[in-house]
């Protein structure tokens, strides 16, 4: 097993400058590099950190390209609860980057096997993910590849589970609202990420934190195949930390 790299902060603000320490550092020396991007609460104080630093020079945008983890299905991008909504209010529209360097799935796409085939191309013809951003769930789900009985490798459709619906629902007005299904990047395109920065504050996401870094690898907890991916970074707070052993 490889062992990440984890940076222990005291309190999620601390997480996120610690968090665009990491990709400001990789912009600096890849200008164009490619960044996959996570929606979620955890990774809001990177996202604020990351505007605060753009506004004020320190990070310029002007040629990253980023590629987003997930979205709803059935959401348009203009519903308030759509990633790329999220990503808009959190991020893109602070910064100064051409809409052509940032992809996220359409949740109304209507021949999903085709965008996820020219989404996993545009990956490829930007050469690769430098660096992923992920969160994780109560369940160990990254991006929605939620437990199963295998790691599903390319972009796919999934139905998300009660507990995914139920965790999400509190963006909503109720659980009715909440979608029963999503398009993610699969395990293998995440896996494919030249490295991965898995971020997780917070008490609730103790025990799955430490379940995914140490318990055994299965697809019963989708962010355990991290502990085969070369170059991981965590960054969390001492409350996410609080039930890793050693
Ligand atoms: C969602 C997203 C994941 C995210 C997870 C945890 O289901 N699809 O990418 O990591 O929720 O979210 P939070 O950071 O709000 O706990």
């Amino acid at each position: 097993m490889l062992r990440p790299r984890i940076m222990i902060t005291s309190f999620p603000e601390q997480m996120g400058r610690a968090a665009a320490d990491i990709l400001q550092d990789l912009i600096s020396r890849k200008p164009s590099c490619v960044i996959g991007l996570a929606t979620g609460s955890t990774p809001i104080p990177l996202y604020r950190e990351l505007v605060r630093r753009a506004l004020n020079g320190e990070l310029c945008f002007g040629q990253v390209r980023t590629v987003n983890l997930d979205e709803y299905k059935g959401l348009s991008a203009a519903h308030p609860q759509s990633f790329a909504h999220f990503m808009d209010v959190n991020l893109f529209r602070h910064i100064t980057m051409p809409p052509e360097n940032h992809i996220i799935f359409d949740g109304l796409s209507d021949e999903p096997d085709a965008m996820f085939c020219a989404y996993e191309q545009q990956i490829e013809e930007w050469g690769g993910i430098d660096l992923q951003i992920l969160g994780i769930g109560h369940d160990g789900h990254i991006g929605f590849n939620e437990p199963g009985s295998c790691f599903e490798k390319h972009c796919h459709e999934v139905c998300l589970t009660e507990n995914t619906r139920l965790a999400n629902q509190r963006f909503f007005n109720g659980l009715a609202e909440v979608p029963k299904a999503a398009f993610t990047m699969g395990i293998g395109t995440i896996m494919a990420a030249r490295a991965i920065l898995l971020l997780a504050t917070g008490e609730d996401k103790a025990e799955i934190l430490a379940k995914a870094l140490s318990g055994p690898i299965t697809p019963i907890v989708p962010a355990s195949i991290l502990q085969l991916h070369p170059n991981v970074t965590v960054v969390c707070d001492i409350a996410a930390y609080s039930k890793m052993k050693g």
